[in-house]
């Protein structure tokens, strides 16, 4: 017998990304790659992260800095998350905020929360690949969300109930959303909350971009527009998953949820369970680093990423060819390419390698139900502008190819 006949039934559905043998070849040096959603390292504020450690590493602070810490988080980080949050249209208190291991976390705990095996979790067609991979653990079933259409939420009830269980979420990324980078506007949130409302289910904010607007008018959070109907965080049923992971550093796993204190609470037992709580001297760092320099270090940020997403449409706007079609984030880090229907991006990704040697990711792996073969994720956080016009190049004339 081999233990993997006796794995959990929910080990069956975490799998292996099919692209991910080929994104192994992305270390070569002559690969001009689109494909990583990645901050680009030059950016990171690595000084202040020198200084944040070396402090928190004195004698006056090490003993605080290396030992285990409360599973809620930092209590100074709480506390400036619960300001900053204040910024951003979100009245709460240090209460109503958790510190995770990056957002990831923070989707695995929400998964683990309110999936039961056959509830249905509501999700974008295309969606967070890593979403899936959080929500795929605790065996739900996966239904459109679509909150630009009139479909009706009896119908959304009906086919929930078809898959064994009921609507228990609906998860989106309602900012410069990975992978298309388009954002839902006020009246796509209102209705949302309206939808969440009368299915009586959760709705998880993954606002991991929301830092990164380039252009137009910021639009509310979704929590910040539930607020503003019901008074008080208590009264939410929107759960904000935030990350310094694209402002200030992935590489310090941290994150944080804001919730309703009931929430909190059972999500607090949840991380007492699974690892006690997120690196301390890491929580420590990141809130020295935040106070410092947040709100300067976005700025230059964004003027760096704008450039690159501006050299990103102009280039693709020179060098696609007709039936090609992409989306215009106003941030994030992504353009959302749907090529004419019956390519395939993970094909074209194998000759592109082969040939012109540009790399994307194929869009398939964000879609629940396994459709978008004509789609693929182009990154522009960590290319140079010549690059961009390089890479858009060679695509153009490897599509133009046929
Ligand atoms: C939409 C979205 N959510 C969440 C994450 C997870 O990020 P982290 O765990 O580093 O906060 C990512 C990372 O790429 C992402 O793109």
């Amino acid at each position: 017998m081999s233990l993997e006949e006796i794995f959990a039934t929910r080990a069956g559905r975490l799998k292996a990304s099919e692209i991910r043998e080929l994104l192994k070849l992305l270390d070569q040096p002559d690969i001009l790659s689109f494909a990583g959603g990645i901050p680009d390292p030059a950016l990171f504020p690595a000084e202040a992260f020198a200084t944040a450690f070396a402090e928190a590493l004195t004698p006056a602070h090490q003993a605080q800095a290396l030992q285990y810490s409360v599973s809620e988080g930092y209590l100074p980080l709480r506390r400036w998350l619960a300001d900053h949050m204040g910024t951003l249209g979100v009245p709460c208190g240090a209460d109503n905020i958790l510190i995770t291991s990056g957002s990831q976390q923070a989707l695995d705990y929400l998964g683990k929360l309110f999936l039961s095996p056959g509830d249905t979790a509501l999700v974008g067609w295309p969606t967070y690949l890593g979403a899936l991979a959080a929500f795929n653990a605790y065996e739900p079933a996966y239904d459109r969300l679509d909150i630009n259409t009139n479909r009706a939420p009896e119908d959304y009830r009906t086919a929930a109930e078809a898959a064994g269980g009921r609507v228990k979420m609906a998860y989106l990324s309602a900012d410069f959303a990975n992978p298309t980078g388009e954002t839902v506007d006020e009246v796509g949130r209102e209705r949302l909350l309206a939808l969440a409302e009368t299915l009586d289910c959760a709705v998880i904010e993954d606002a991991a971009y929301q830092a990164l607007r380039y252009d137009g008018t910021p639009v509310p959070p979704i929590l910040a527009l539930e607020i503003a109907r019901k008074g008080s965080i208590e009264a939410c049923r929107t759960l904000y998953c935030g990350s310094f992971s694209k402002t200030l550093s992935p590489g310090l796993r941290v994150g944080w949820v804001v919730a309703p204190q009931a929430v909190i609470r059972q999500l607090v037992l949840m991380k007492q369970a699974a690892d006690l709580h997120s690196s301390t001297i890491n929580q420590i760092a990141i809130h020295r680093v935040a106070e410092t320099l947040f709100d300067s270090h976005v700025a230059s940020l964004r003027t760096t990423y704008r450039s690159r997403r501006d050299a990103m449409l102009a280039a693709l706007a020179r060098h696609m060819p007709e039936g090609v079609d992409w989306t215009r984030p106003e941030g994030g880090m992504f353009v959302w390419l749907t090529l004419p229907q019956g390519m395939d991006g993970a094909a074209l990704l194998a000759r592109s390698l082969d040939t012109v040697r540009v790399a994307f990711v194929p869009g398939r792996a964000f879609f629940a139900d396994g459709s978008g073969a004509n789609t693929l994720r182009l990154s522009f956080s960590c290319a140079s502008e010549e690059m961009i016009e390089e890479g858009m190049a060679r695509l153009g004339q490897l599509l133009r190819a046929g």
